[in-house]
């Protein structure tokens, strides 16, 4: 049932990677995850050991009436994968402007999706505002917006406290518990990089669910297209993931509702 989208005022900040890891982690502890890329970048299925020849993917597709459930690619992990597909620039403005004026592309499909009461779905999101984040906040259970450990995170601060951020101040502003922040790369040898997490952490209080270390094993596990805790599980990244999905699991946890058997026709 519940939506995670995965989002971040700026682009390179860790939503892919951390969209990806997550949902292996999440689905080491016994959730039934689908993680769905959003961002016409397509890379979300690199963590997952897709070829990059591999070109199929659903939201590319989806003016084209094809079915959410017929995209699905199943992973080694075990999560369940809908890429965005390979596209050229112009088919990304085109899809982003059909969701102008058909934004049910995108929230029928969604709405199957959280029907499943037991399903864990998480989004991997563009950067920056975008309409596929405007569309699927209403229906997250949470919104986990990435900040880099430094001086470009701290200063997005004030903006996520205005709640001005990604435009998302309206929707936000009767229901802040919805929105939830991680912050990436920590460099445990950087006294800056230290500083800003410690202060950070203070201002952010429960809003900040986790913190995960900056560390070689987190772009190597991309390089082999494996999951972080199957590549390096004994890394300091793979126990803060670990301890991120814990608590992402903790806000949103297993509906008590029986459990409804697979996700195909
Ligand atoms: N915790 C980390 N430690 C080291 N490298 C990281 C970490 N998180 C992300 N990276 C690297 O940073 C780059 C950007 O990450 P990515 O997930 O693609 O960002 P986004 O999706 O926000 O654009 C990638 O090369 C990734 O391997
Ligand atoms: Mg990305």
């Amino acid at each position: 049932m519940p939506l995670l989208c995965i989002a971040s005022p700026k682009g390179g900040v860790g939503k892919t990677t951390l969209t990806a890891n997550l949902a292996d982690a999440l689905r080491r502890q016994g959730r039934r995850v689908l993680a769905i890329d959003l961002d016409p970048q397509n890379a979300l299925r690199l963590h997952f050991g897709v070829p990059l020849a591999e070109r199929e993917g659903f939201l590319a597709r989806a003016a084209g009436g094809l079915h959410w459930r017929d995209a699905i690619r199943p992973t080694a992990s075990g999560v369940a994968l809908l890429p965005y597909g390979t596209v050229g620039m112009a088919d990304a403005l085109a899809m982003a402007a059909a969701l102008e004026h058909r934004p049910e592309l995108l929230t029928a499909p969604l709405r199957d999706m959280l029907a499943d009461p037991a399903l864990l779905v998480l989004a991997d999101l563009p950067p920056g505002p975008s309409r596929s984040l405007e569309l699927l906040a209403p229906l997250a259970a949470m919104v986990l917006v990435v900040l880099l450990t430094d001086a470009s995170g701290a200063a997005l601060v004030p903006e996520i406290d205005s709640g001005r951020f990604l435009g998302l101040g309206a929707l936000y502003g009767p229901d802040p518990d919805r929105l939830r922040l991680v912050l990436n790369q920590v460099d445990h040898r950087s006294r800056l990089s230290c500083r800003v997490a410690e202060a950070m952490a203070r201002h952010l209080g429960p809003r900040l669910l986790g913190a995960l270390a900056r560390e070689d094993a987190v772009a190597e596990a991309l390089a082999a297209q494996r999951p972080l805790l199957e590549a390096a599980p004994a890394s300091r990244a793979a126990l803060d993931l670990r301890e991120l999905a814990t608590a992402v699991s903790a806000v949103l946890p297993v509906p008590a509702e029986p459990l409804v058997a697979g996700w195909t026709r």
